[in-house]
């Protein structure tokens, strides 16, 4: 297994009270990699440690160490000399509820671009076209790029989100819920996409749903509580009597 993410005795406080202690994990590039635990185990908190977002919190403490493999070095994401606009960058994340700008459809994509790289208007509208085919969302919206992002459906803008975070060119995706909020059949592409982006990015997705763990994860983690995370080995999650055993001795 090549590694992408190392962590090690993580820990993280909100305003004194652990969350996550003591954590050690060890995170296989591509994937997905699956992270599952019953709600306030401490899933998004442990997402947001690895690209600093806790820090944006009040109140909250982190320590340990998080290694991230970005192209062929490895980056100690704590480090006083790690620059943490550039760690988010390189490490995007995508939220459950999709959060789009009140922004047109395009300017969602370029207005990042613009404002975090300073790129000109050409690259940033060449980028933002090919994020928006990287993520099927080009047929459907490249005759409305200035209309309202609020006008498109759950699953378009949750795809936007996906894409605005693609032209930030990341190397890790951190996913949380990306589906919890779609339907069916909006859920199936997201699902179909993250398939395709696996061979391109490290893809680490938490979600609630066993099944959609069953059918696309490589490797997967149930997080017990903030001191307990469990590796589970493909045989035994993909088998469903089997997994949801181990489930049900969280509930
Ligand atoms: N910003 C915050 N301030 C205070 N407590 C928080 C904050 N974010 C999360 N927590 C607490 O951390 C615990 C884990 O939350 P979370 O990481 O969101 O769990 P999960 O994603 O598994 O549902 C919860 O008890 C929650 O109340
Ligand atoms: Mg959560």
């Amino acid at each position: 297994m090549k590694a992408a993410i190392r962590v090690e005795k993580l820990s993280v406080s909100f305003a004194g009270k652990h969350v996550i202690r003591h954590l050690s994990l060890e995170i296989a590039s591509g994937g997905p990699t699956f992270l599952v635990g019953r709600s306030g185990s401490g899933k998004t908190t442990l997402l947001r440690a690895l690209n600093r977002l806790n820090e944006c919190l009040p109140g909250c403490a982190t320590s340990g160490q998080v290694e991230l493999r970005l192209g062929e070095q490895w980056v100690d994401a704590y480090a006083a000399t790690t620059n943490v606009e550039n760690l988010r960058r390189r490490v995007g994340m995508v939220f459950q509820s999709p959060n789009v700008l009140p922004l047109s459809i395009l300017r969602n994509i370029e207005m990042p671009l613009k404002v975090a790289l300073s790129l000109p208007a050409d690259e940033a509208e060449a980028r933002a076209e090919q994020a928006l085919r990287e993520v099927h969302l080009w047929d459907e919206v490249k005759d409305r790029l200035s209309q309202a992002a609020s006008t498109l459906s759950g699953g378009q803008q949750q795809r936007l989100c996906l894409a605005r975070t693609l032209a930030l060119r990341p190397q890790i995706l951190l996913l949380d819920e990306p589906t919890a909020s779609l339907d069916f059949k909006a859920a199936q592409r997201i699902e179909d996409l993250l398939l395709e982006l696996k061979s391109r990015y490290t893809l680490l997705v938490v979600s609630h749903s066993l099944g959609q763990a069953r059918r696309i994860a490589e490797s997967l983690f149930v997080l017990h509580d903030g001191e307990r995370i469990e590796a589970l080995s493909k045989d035994v999650f993909q088998d469903r009597d089997a997994l949801f055993s181990v489930m049900d001795e969280l509930i």
